[in-house]
């Protein structure tokens, strides 16, 4: 008997300061957490069913290019995460463009769009790709001629906005996009009481996240993003033998080489990774992030090596698998 009281005060003893730590680490979890809020719709952009069905057909309808072959679907597809499966997007005539398509999942909660931030707006946004000469190639007045030529078009945009404009395209196709969000993931129901959901792998790779790997210095908020730009050391791949990113919108030299901080909400789904593709998977990003990036030059003050075990990597992926919010059902539309 005194044998096992002995035995039972040394077990405590010899845990309680891991208990302790977990116990911190996870209140300071605790205090970063943020569920997804409601989507907000911009004033002159109120959101309706109608529009937001028009906006699906227009994103999934290739007529939206210059030779009817290419939708904004092609390079963001729901069943390729909302991105295109590509390391870098390929784009009108077939060649391959500099950078990785980045999924729209949640994009409706992003201050800035592209991985440079050049667009304010989905609205904006929207607008940009369907011109690029290297992606869509379509002059807006040629695309209102040829939707014009479509009864079941001319009539939706009277009823949703009074007529057709390169606007109001912008605008229909942007409240789709805020309809693509990705919440309510095993990581909220985990924060929000239910603690049977995580593996202890994953609530290990949580505290990490927030606590000794401080990914959360810039993947914070609700949808994972601090909206900012940092160089995080990506080693540029594909056709670009140097991409500036930030800098060539603020001229700012501590913005070269610098890229909007992603979401990372859902984003198991969306791989390979990185503004020009170049990790293949989450465990790799990860491991970069563990050897202090590749590329040393003018790299962000927060990105050093981690130090972090094999099984501490596979821990903060387990995490980052935590994030895949509830399945965003989706069904092609009907063309008119
Ligand atoms: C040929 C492939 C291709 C097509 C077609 C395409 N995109 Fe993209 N999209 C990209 C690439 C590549 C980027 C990143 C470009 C950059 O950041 O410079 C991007 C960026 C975006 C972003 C920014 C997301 C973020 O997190 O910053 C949104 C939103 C988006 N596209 C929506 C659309 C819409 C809407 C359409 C159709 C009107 C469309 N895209 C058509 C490849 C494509
Ligand atoms: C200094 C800010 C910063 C820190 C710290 C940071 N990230 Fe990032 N993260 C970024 C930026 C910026 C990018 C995009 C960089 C690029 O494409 O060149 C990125 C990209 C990613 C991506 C790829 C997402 C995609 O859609 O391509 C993942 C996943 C990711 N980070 C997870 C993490 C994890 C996990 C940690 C901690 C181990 C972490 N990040 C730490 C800023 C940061």
């Amino acid at each position: 008997m005194r044998l096992l009281t002995f035995i039972l005060i040394a077990m405590l003893a010899a845990c309680s300061p891991n208990e302790e730590n977990n116990a911190v680490e996870n209140e300071i979890a605790d205090s970063f957490y943020e569920p997804v809020p409601a989507m907000h719709y911009p004033v002159d952009n109120p959101w309706s069913k109608k529009k937001e069905e028009l906006g699906k057909m227009l994103y999934f309808d290739p007529r939206l290019s210059g030779d009817n072959s290419v939708s904004c679907a092609t390079c963001h597809h729901p069943d390729k995460g909302w991105s295109d499966g590509l390391p870098r997007a390929i784009g009108f005539g077939g060649q391959e463009l500099g950078r990785h398509s980045p999924t729209i999942i949640n994009s409706g909660y992003f201050a800035v769009q592209f991985w440079d931030g050049r667009a304010k707006s989905l609205e904006e946004q929207a607008l940009g790709p369907i011109q690029a000469a290297g992606e869509m190639n379509q002059n807006l007045d040629e695309l209102v001629k040829e939707l014009g030529a479509v009864p079941e078009y001319v009539e939706r945009f009277q009823k949703v906005f009074g007529g057709m404009t390169p606007k109001n395209i912008g605008k229909a196709i942007a409240t789709f996009e805020r309809s693509v969000v990705s919440n309510n993931a095993p990581y909220d129901k985990y924060m929000t009481g239910d603690k049977s959901v995580l593996s202890a792998s994953a609530v290990n790779g949580m505290n990490l996240f927030f606590g000794k790997a401080k990914c959360v210095i810039c993947h914070n908020g609700p949808v994972f993003t601090d909206s900012g730009f940092h160089n995080i050391g990506v080693q540029q791949h594909g056709p670009l033998t140097e991409d500036l990113g930030r800098f060539n919108i603020s001229k700012e030299d501590f913005d070269k080489g610098g890229f909007k901080t992603p979401g990372l909400r859902s984003v198991s789904a969306s791989a390979p990774y990185m503004h020009d593709g170049s990790a293949a998977s989450l465990t790799e990003v990860v491991r970069f992030y563990n050897r202090g990036g590749d590329v040393k030059e003018n790299l962000s003050p927060f990105i050093t090596p981690l130090e972090l075990t094999d099984s501490e990597v596979q821990d903060v992926v387990e995490f980052l698998k935590a994030l895949d919010g509830a399945p965003i059902v989706i069904s092609s539309p009907q063309l008119p």
